[in-house]
């Protein structure tokens, strides 16, 4: 099939921060480009410059047939180029409609409103998009919400899509759905490239792979034949497949427990917990994660009930207080909650202990320790920047995610909260912070992990809690998991 687009030598260069460093990338029509590599390793950047949101330092684009330079998205995307952000630019006041036609220049003009309804119900239809035009962007799930944006390049005839990690924050079941969706685009011509960090969804609908590493890209290869461990050691160069790591210490203290705990949307909830457990939390998103996760951290009021770390009631306490007296939180959504992304590296990892020695001294922020410290916990966790000077901001996102991880397992809490703690990460990484989640469980800590990612609920829990409209639908010991009954609790069944 034809060239659609072709990257040449793409370099873009950040002080001494190589994010691309000659980088050749191809796609054809019809094809789906896995675009894969390490937290860090460019690819974000590469798709930026595709894009036109940041100038290469040098390099050369050919987009069907046509040279693209100097270009900004507005022109990208007239070409024939659309982004699907991974924060999507809706309103969320507004309906599917509204929001197509916004900013869309012939909508409304040359185009009428009932067309284009028309042509929604048309496209949605034809793709399995399954939106309602006239739906209210507010009252739809985030699954349908990226619909739409990929709703809106179809309509504006994008020939390539650009998905950076468009899968991370969707529950399994809108991961098929999208993937499906991907195929339909390709069987219509269309190129895409798809960054993720998730070997399944390369190997489920990606024809070939580009792996960066450190701003280098390997060469095209194709998927047909290729494993997944195959492909983890084109990334990393390593297998780093997840072991099975239960190892429970018997006879520990309670740590957390939690009788008829309520919230809005949330329990009543029992609880138990004693140390050296991890209690894995399986469910479909959307079914009381956050309201779980944000209960038990303190963001959110309780209606009802208790809540007891090590004894004491903490269910009054503010969220800071509950960091004071030993509870450490990781939120899904890290990068606008937990990290402030114009403040450093290094102020972000004391955010917790800004007021304790050996950082402080006489009120005031001890440079010398902190920078010590944040050093330290950069280079153990591998978080990759300039120096701990370094906004937060401008890290690549696993990099981002892995601040907030460093800071949270540093404590040495004695209760933590994770929630998704891996969203975002590479195989390399992920692999890291649950090895350290299950040293922290073995040094006492008490741990609950909640996750839509079953693999890795299997892999790191004692015991399995299933979460489904906001009440457990089951609890069972890992030995003793039965995957089918855990299916059925997960989707709402209790036989
Ligand atoms: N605006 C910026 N200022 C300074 N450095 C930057 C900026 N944007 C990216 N970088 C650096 O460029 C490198 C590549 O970042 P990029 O975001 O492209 O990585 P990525 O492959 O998308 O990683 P991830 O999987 O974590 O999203 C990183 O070292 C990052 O810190
Ligand atoms: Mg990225």
């Amino acid at each position: 099939m034809a060239a659609l687009l072709e990257m040449r030598a793409i370099a873009k260069y950040y002080g001494p921060v190589r994010a691309n460093d000659g980088i050749d990338l191809d796609v054809r029509a019809g094809e789906i480009v896995g675009l894969l590599g390490e937290n860090g390793s460019g690819k974000s950047t590469l798709m930026k410059v595709l894009f036109g949101i940041v100038p290469p330092d040098s390099g050369g684009i050919v987009f069907r047939g046509r040279e693209l330079s100097g270009h900004r998205p507005r022109e990208a995307m007239g070409a024939g180029i659309a982004m699907i952000h991974q924060h999507f630019m809706l309103i969320d006041a507004m309906t599917v409609l509204e929001n197509v036609m916004l900013g869309w220049a012939e909508a409304g003009k040359v185009l009428r409103r009932g067309l284009i309804a028309q042509r929604v119900h048309e496209v949605s239809r034809r793709l399995g998009l399954d939106l309602d035009p006239h739906a209210r962007v507010a009252d739809l799930p985030l699954g349908r919400r990226q619909r739409i944006e990929i709703l809106k390049a179809v309509l504006r005839n994008a020939e390539l899509l650009i998905l950076d990690e468009p899968t991370s924050n969707l529950a399994p079941g809108e991961v098929h759905d999208l993937l499906t969706i991907l195929s339909r685009l390709r069987s219509e011509g269309r190129g895409i490239v798809f960054i993720t960090h998730k070997l399944p969804e390369v190997l489920d609908v990606c024809d070939s792979v580009v792996v960066l590493r450190a701003g280098k890209a390997s060469p095209k290869a194709s998927v047909v034949g290729v494993s997944k461990s195959q492909l983890a050691e084109m990334m990393v160069g390593r297998d780093v497949a997840a072991p099975h790591i239960l190892k429970k210490i018997d006879n520990q203290p309670l740590r957390l427990e939690a009788r008829a705990l309520t919230g809005a949307g949330l329990g009543p909830l029992d609880l138990e917990l004693r140390g050296g457990e991890i209690l894995g939390i399986a469910g479909v998103d959307g079914n009381g994660q956050f309201e779980l996760a944000e209960t038990l951290s303190g963001l959110r009021p309780a209606v009802s009930g208790s809540l007891r770390l090590d004894g004491r009631d903490i269910v009054r306490m503010s969220s800071a207080r509950r960091t004071r007296v030993g509870l450490a939180y990781m939120p899904a959504d890290r990068s606008a909650t937990a990290l402030v992304k114009s403040m450093s590296i290094a102020e972000n990892l004391m955010l917790r202990d800004s007021r304790r020695r050996p950082y402080c001294r006489n009120g005031l922020l001890d440079q010398g320790a902190t920078v010590e410290k944040a050093n330290s916990l950069m280079a153990q966790f591998d978080i990759r920047a300039r120096s701990a000077d370094t906004k937060a901001g401008s890290l690549s996102g696993g990099n981002q995610q892995k601040i907030v991880i460093a800071r949270e397992l540093d404590r040495a809490p004695a209760v933590l909260v994770a929630h998704q703690p891996t969203w975002g990460l590479d195989p390399g990484a992920t692999r890291f912070v649950l090895e350290r989640i299950v040293a922290l469980r073995d040094g006492g800590a008490a741990i609950v992990y909640i996750s839509s990612e079953l693999e890795e609920i299997l892999a790191i829990s004692d015991r399995i809690a299933v979460l489904s409209a906001g009440r457990f639908a089951g609890l069972v010991k890992r030995e003793a998991v039965e995957k089918a009954q855990l299916g059925l609790w997960m989707s709402g069944r209790t036989a």
